[in-house]
């Protein structure tokens, strides 16, 4: 693994507007062709983190660095142009649910286009063809013309992966991808990133709740607490004693397999 730095981020800060504080002083590197998994209890601040990395949150201080270019207040066309290089997936796979899974996909070439093709399907072939090679990347191409809707939650979070993969981001950032899933479907969506980590050179960075997927899937480990980075390492240093500190002393471990 290269130790290029692709995400630095330094003594960063978010205030929301209703007061709270959820990141208070962070700071990071992400390292290119890692798989990072951010971990730490519910409210602990790792979906702002997220955000703050693609700037759909404002920080409210400190910096983000995104390939030596400071991005922490850029706006408009250069916001929007960095952020063509970093994908997004979320828990509810946020598709469009009427629209079918290939329209889902070409719709994650929009940053790129001038206008708006997609609407009335005028995608050139080789955008169309892009789509295609990467709905087969997570083995669902024979649904493209199913609507979103009518697939599985792994079905959906698998083009929701592939339409991320039509920006050919350099970044791919997963709030807690398989937190709506059952444990074989769980494992089954990390195969995919890690396909897409591994195959790729598509760096990672992900929030998880499953300590047994992130043992599986992290290159490297950040937990965070009340806004703050309480343990950073390789997945197999943390054990119980880290476990506790990091989820609290009542916690107990749940498998997922
Ligand atoms: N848009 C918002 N406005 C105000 N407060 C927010 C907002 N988003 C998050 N917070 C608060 O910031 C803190 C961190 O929230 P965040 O969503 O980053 O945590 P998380 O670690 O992702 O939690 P979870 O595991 O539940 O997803 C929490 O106290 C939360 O209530
Ligand atoms: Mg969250």
């Amino acid at each position: 693994m290269s130790s290029n730095v692709i995400v630095e981020v330094r003594n960063l800060h978010k205030v929301y507007p209703s007061g709270t504080h959820a990141l208070k002083g962070v700071s990071l590197n992400v390292y290119e062709g890692e798989f990072l998994v951010v971990i730490g209890l519910s409210g602990s601040g790792k979906t702002t983190l997220l955000k703050c990395i693609n700037r759909l949150e404002e920080p409210t201080a400190g910096t983000v660095k995104f390939l030596g270019k400071d991005i922490t207040h850029i706006k408009g066309k250069e916001l929007r142009e960095v952020r063509t290089h970093i994908g997004m997936v979320f828990q509810q796979f946020n598709l469009i649910k009427r629209m079918n899974v290939l329209s889902n996909v070409l719709a994650g070439k929009l940053g790129y286009m001038k206008t708006l093709p997609s609407i009335m399907g005028n995608f050139p072939p080789q955008c169309i063809q892009e789509a295609m090679k990467n709905l087969d990347i997570v083995g669902i191409k024979e649904y493209a013309y199913e609507r979103a809707d009518k697939l599985s939650g792994g079905q959906q979070q698998r083009v929701a992966i592939a339409r991320s993969l039509m920006q050919s981001p350099k970044l791919l950032l997963a709030d807690e991808p398989v937190a709506s899933l059952d444990p074989a479907t769980s494992n089954s969506i990390m195969q995919y990133f890690e396909k897409v980590n591994k195959e790729l050179g598509v760096t990672v960075v992900c929030n998880l709740h499953f300590l047994s997927l992130v043992r599986r899937y992290a290159t490297r480990v950040i937990a965070l607490k009340s806004g703050e980075i309480v343990f950073e390492g390789l997945p197999h240093e943390i054990d119980e004693a880290w476990f506790k500190k990091i989820y609290g002393e009542e916690a107990e471990e749940v498998e997922i397999r």
